[in-house]
């Protein structure tokens, strides 16, 4: 059965660096829906822009391929699939690792996939040499109580 999502949305674009904040924003005003705040949407495009930098700078290197995006929400969460078709990764978990870079040359921290897991509640990678690497993410964004419901329940006690 296909699974009801309230909202989906898919996103393409060339690996560009000057892409990363394309995305960053764009995946920002897809979830602006379910009102998250300035907490939860940063860590959200903190997340989005260490996936889309990975795709860049390692998936494809000094070529051009195209990133992925595919964003969905259902009820309050986000899911975010973000992938490229380019070299791949052998080793997920080692790459996983806190402070693990194959590129310490570019000022890279190795801090990207320690950075998606802390600011989203889940991160799966899924990566095949050659082909490419995708990572998909999730969060909850918490409901917000309106001042008018608000008002309702302090009036209710
Ligand atoms: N999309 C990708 N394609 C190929 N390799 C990747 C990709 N994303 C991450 N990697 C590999 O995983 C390592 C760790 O990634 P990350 O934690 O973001 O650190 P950093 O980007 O600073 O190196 C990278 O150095 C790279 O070897
Ligand atoms: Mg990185």
């Amino acid at each position: 059965m296909k699974d009801n999502f309230e909202n989906e949305m898919k996103l393409e674009f060339i690996s560009k660096a000057s892409n990363e904040a394309f995305a960053r924003i764009a995946v920002a005003a897809f979830v602006s829906g379910l009102d998250p705040n300035i907490e939860e949407l940063a860590d959200i495009k903190t997340a989005v822009s260490e996936a889309v930098t990975n795709c860049i700078i390692h998936g494809y290197e000094d070529k051009q391929g195209i990133v992925k995006i595919v964003g969905k929400i259902k009820q309050n969460e986000v899911i975010l699939e973000i992938s490229d078709t380019g070299k791949g990764i052998e080793n997920v978990d080692m790459a996983k690792e806190p402070l693990y870079t194959t590129k310490p040359n570019l000022e890279r921290s190795g801090m990207g996939f320690t950075i998606m897991e802390s600011f989203m509640d889940e991160v799966k990678v899924e990566s095949v040499v050659d082909l490419g690497t995708k990572v998909t993410m999730s969060k909850k964004i918490k409901p917000k109580i309106d001042e008018n419901e608000e008002f309702q329940l302090i009036a209710k006690d």
